[in-house]
């Protein structure tokens, strides 16, 4: 299973621990027990208000900063150049750190052309605010235009599972070289109770979870970043990278793809766009 994928020479660990909806102390144990267990990527946002609190658990953690690849997102109403640029700075002074491994266009709007934030993001990023640039929600039509206006964009983050199939996005990320980070990597826990995944967990002596993750991290630029606030699930996650798949394992996981989408506001893309 890889652990790690490289993008513009910049090494990505392939399993990363989300924190939508962790608060307080929760959140600031969560990070700091999933660094302490071999994670070394955390996914956060600042719309999540939970910032401050992942830079406490990762200065609490007993790993050096360099060796975390951080995540963090700008907000879809803060999408303005000036926006992007106040808006990561006080993103930084709340994670207490000088700067970030990725920053991401947390959703698209039409309120500011695409070509002015992604100019933002690659300022911030050449002032050393952020290594890496990208995009989350992106559909496919609108991240190839993306590609064109900023080839350097990184990643796109997108909701991916195997209830719903990302290939025309996978497709552009190989073409690219750029990565795709699977969000609501587990169904928001669905995966539990699908007898097929269930069939394949007790082949390996694994859980339904860590199959689902296993999928996930088998594929080429793939990153995934399961949620837990729960420690013995944060443990659990992080041995999926143990397991590999065999080739009618992941076939008959593909198979269960049905368009599920889970994560869909009212000010989302049209995703065929
Ligand atoms: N870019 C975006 O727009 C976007 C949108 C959605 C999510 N995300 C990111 O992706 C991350 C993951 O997505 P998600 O949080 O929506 O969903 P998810 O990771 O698919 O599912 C999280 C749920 O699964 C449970 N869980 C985790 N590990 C488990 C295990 N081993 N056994 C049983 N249950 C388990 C968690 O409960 P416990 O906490 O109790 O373990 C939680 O209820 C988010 O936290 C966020 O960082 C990004």
């Amino acid at each position: 299973m890889p652990r790690s994928l490289s993008v513009h020479g910049v090494p990505v660990p392939t399993l990363g621990l989300g924190t939508w909806k962790l608060k307080g102390d929760d959140a600031t144990a969560a990070v700091r027990h999933a660094l302490d267990i071999g994670y070394r990527h955390i996914d956060t946002a600042q719309i999540y208000g939970n910032e401050a609190e992942v830079g406490r658990g990762i200065a609490a953690a007993d790993v050096p900063r360099d060796e975390v690849f951080l995540t963090t997102k700008v907000w879809h109403e803060s999408l303005a150049p000036e926006d992007v640029k106040r808006t990561t700075d006080e993103s930084l002074r709340r994670l207490g750190t000088d700067y970030v491994d990725l920053l991401l266009m947390h959703w698209p709007t039409d309120d500011v052309p695409l070509a002015e934030t992604l100019g933002a993001l690659a300022e911030v990023r050449d002032a050393g605010k952020t290594r890496l640039i990208g995009v989350s929600n992106t559909p496919p039509g609108m991240m190839r235009r993306a590609l064109e206006i900023e080839p350097t964009l990184a990643n796109n983050q997108v909701e991916y599972h195997p209830y719903l199939g990302q290939e025309p996005l996978l497709e552009i990320a190989r073409e690219s070289g750029t990565f795709l980070t699977a969000y609501r990597p587990i169904a928001n826990g669905n995966v539990m109770d699908d007898a097929t995944i269930q069939e394949i967990a007790e082949a390996h002596d694994a859980t339904p979870v860590q199959i689902a993750i296993a999928w996930l991290l088998g594929q080429d630029r793939v990153s995934a970043i399961p949620k837990s606030g729960t420690r013995s699930h944060i443990a659990a996650n992080f041995q999926a990278l143990e397991i590999t798949l065999s080739d009618d394992e992941r076939a008959a996981i593909d198979a269960l793809e049905r368009g599920q989408r889970m994560v869909d506001p009212d000010f989302a893309p049209d995703w065929n766009a």
